[in-house]
């Protein structure tokens, strides 16, 4: 079988490509999932996202042996960290039985690999346990790699990470390759990054513009619109002169800010920045939220939304309701409009996510923030790809390597 195109263009195998029966399959996911309270999985959207690889794994008849990293443990065991409840999760989902040693390397996971029986998958216990995953460590890969008869990458949220399971790993596989949600990851954002089907909208948002300079400066060479919002886009008003009171502004960023401005003047491209805002003079729950429209905004004041008129015009671009400017065919959305963790600051960030659900574009969402206020607004199944990547997708989209898919190129052929 040939390699899908996108993977081809990398020169990665598919997992569809590799003889998997009978054989240890290790497959690197990103089930760097949220938890509550409780310890139980908040959003299981990662877990789910695995899913058809290691169902195509199974079918084939190979053994799956799947690891992870969860959160930032630092090199050293924490009971929190543990991917106890994803396990859990995973279980359930692909109602099997899912084995987790408590140690990613060592006799206890050696011996479950051994003794593994159909229908069985084994999880090693969080990557990050051990300092040699992060410090990209050839010692602790060889550990991993007794285990290991092909490798798979499907933790797209990880390519842009140089750790051992990501980079070192691989390169000790000569079977090796990427798993579905990295092959449908690679080609939703690949045919952003060499500017979509015309007219192509960003939506912008989120705290920094510092996060996203590379982002921005290679959007503004093939976009036809940029729709910023949230601390973002009190960055570009207050680089206009416009007096945005104690709102999240990056007082550095100013001129780079007017520098892009500039820079979609000269390519044409329409900026759309909020006019209005909801403000508080406090973060808390008891502060009194009013509309401040530009210019009208008091020196204490601070933009938590953007105001129901930029909502509105916002969602008016989006779903094609100006005459006077073409509904866009693709949008990619990154980064909330406010605050919008907070339920009564998310009816900006809501608004523009039913308006993308709406539209007839192909809708692509990068970034944990902008994929959870999605989901909080119920329109999941409207939109055509909802990035798993948070990190690794501005990194993809702002053109750097990423660490992952290097060590995945080549491989026995
Ligand atoms: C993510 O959540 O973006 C990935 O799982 C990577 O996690 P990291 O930023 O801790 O490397």
């Amino acid at each position: 079988m040939t390699a899908p195109g996108i993977l081809a263009e990398y020169n990665i195998r598919s997992v569809r490509e590799l003889e998997l029966e009978a054989k240890r399959v290790m497959v690197r996911v990103d089930f760097n999932v949220p938890l509550d309270e409780d310890g139980a999985v908040r959003d299981d959207a990662r877990i789910r996202a695995a899913l058809p690889t290691l169902e195509l794994i199974r079918d084939a008849g190979g053994r799956i042996v799947v690891c992870s990293h969860l959160g930032r443990p630092k090199g050293k065991r924490a009971a929190e960290f543990s991917l106890e409840p994803a396990a859990t999760r995973l279980a359930e989902l692909l109602d099997c039985e899912v084995l987790l040693p408590d140690d990613c390397v060592g006799d206890a996971a050696a011996h479950l690999v051994a003794n593994q029986r159909p229908g069985q998958i084994v999880l090693l216990e969080n990557l990050r346990f051990h300092p040699g995953e992060t410090e990209n460590s050839e010692d602790f890969a060889r550990k991993l790699v007794e285990m290991c008869d092909i490798y798979i990458n499907d933790a797209f949220g990880t390519l842009h990470r140089a750790h051992a399971s990501v980079s070192a790993l691989p390169r000790l596989v000569p079977d090796r390759g990427a798993g579905l949600l990295v092959e449908r990851e690679l080609s939703y954002l690949s045919r952003l990054t060499g500017g979509g089907d015309p007219p192509y909208f960003a939506i912008l948002g989120g705290a920094k513009i510092s996060d996203k300079i590379e982002v921005i400066e290679r959007l503004i060479a093939v976009v036809d619109g940029l729709v910023i919002g949230g601390a973002m886009g009190c960055t570009f008003l207050a680089a206009q002169g416009i007096e945005m009171g104690r709102s999240k502004v990056e007082a550095d960023r100013l001129v780079l800010a007017r520098h892009l401005l500039a820079r979609c003047e000269q390519r044409g491209v329409k900026v759309f920045l909020p006019t209005d805002h909801l403000v508080v003079k406090a973060l808390d729950d008891d502060s009194v939220a009013r509309v401040a429209f530009n210019g009208d905004l008091e020196a204490d004041d601070i933009a938590v939304d953007i105001g129901p008129e930029t909502a509105a015009r916002f969602a008016q671009v989006l779903t094609g309701g100006d005459p006077d400017i073409a509904a866009p065919r693709t949008v990619l959305w990154n980064g909330p409009m406010g605050l919008f963790e907070m339920d009564r600051f998310a009816g900006g960030t809501n608004t523009v996510a039913k308006a993308i659900a709406q539209s007839a574009a192909t809708s692509v969402i990068g970034g944990g923030d902008s994929a959870a206020a999605v989901r909080k607004a119920g329109v999941t199944p409207l939109i055509s790809h909802i990035s798993t990547g948070g990190g690794a997708t501005l990194e993809f989209l702002g053109g750097k390597t990423m660490p992952g898919l290097a060590a995945l190129r080549g491989g026995r052929r």
